[in-house]
């Protein structure tokens, strides 16, 4: 079980400081508005939001309420709102990756965005052509 599933507040926020471009914390900030909002929106009791180093990709942005659990078969490609349009978008821009599952109980709904915060230029819209 993870410290973000032991939070004893109804809102935690645990995370390790860190130093973004600002085209990697500015989608970041909107994605996790959205998320947050989500939680609050259709989750139940206690919302951790956690930032924490990845091995892998580099950083995890992890979003976990507890309440109903997510359906079986979530597709956040199929949704019609636009905060998950926004949340997929901007997860693409920042060359991150978007997990969704349950909490550890399997209840709730736990969004995880993995991203780098190397410094890397993003490519020039002019760039294939030039
Ligand atoms: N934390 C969550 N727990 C359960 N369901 C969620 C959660 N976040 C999103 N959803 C589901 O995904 C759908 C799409 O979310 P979103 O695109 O933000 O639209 P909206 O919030 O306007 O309904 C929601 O309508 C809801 O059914
Ligand atoms: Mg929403």
């Amino acid at each position: 079980m993870s410290s973000s599933d032991t939070c004893t507040g109804k809102v935690s926020v645990e995370g390790s400081q860190i130093n973004l471009p600002a085209f990697t914390a500015i989608p970041l900030g909107f994605i996790a508005n959205e998320l947050i909002t989500n939680a609050a929106k259709y989750g139940k009791g206690r919302i951790a939001i956690r930032l924490e180093p990845d091995a892998e990709h580099g950083y995890a942005l992890s979003i976990c309420n507890d309440g109903p659990a997510l359906p079986d078969g979530f597709d956040p490609g199929a949704s019609k709102g636009l905060g998950m349009k926004i949340v997929r978008s901007f997860t693409d821009q920042i060359g991150g990756e978007l997990r969704i599952e349950r909490g550890a109980d399997g209840q709730g709904a736990r969004f995880t965005v993995l991203f780098s915060a190397a410094v890397v230029q993003p490519l020039s819209p002019n760039a294939a052509t030039s």
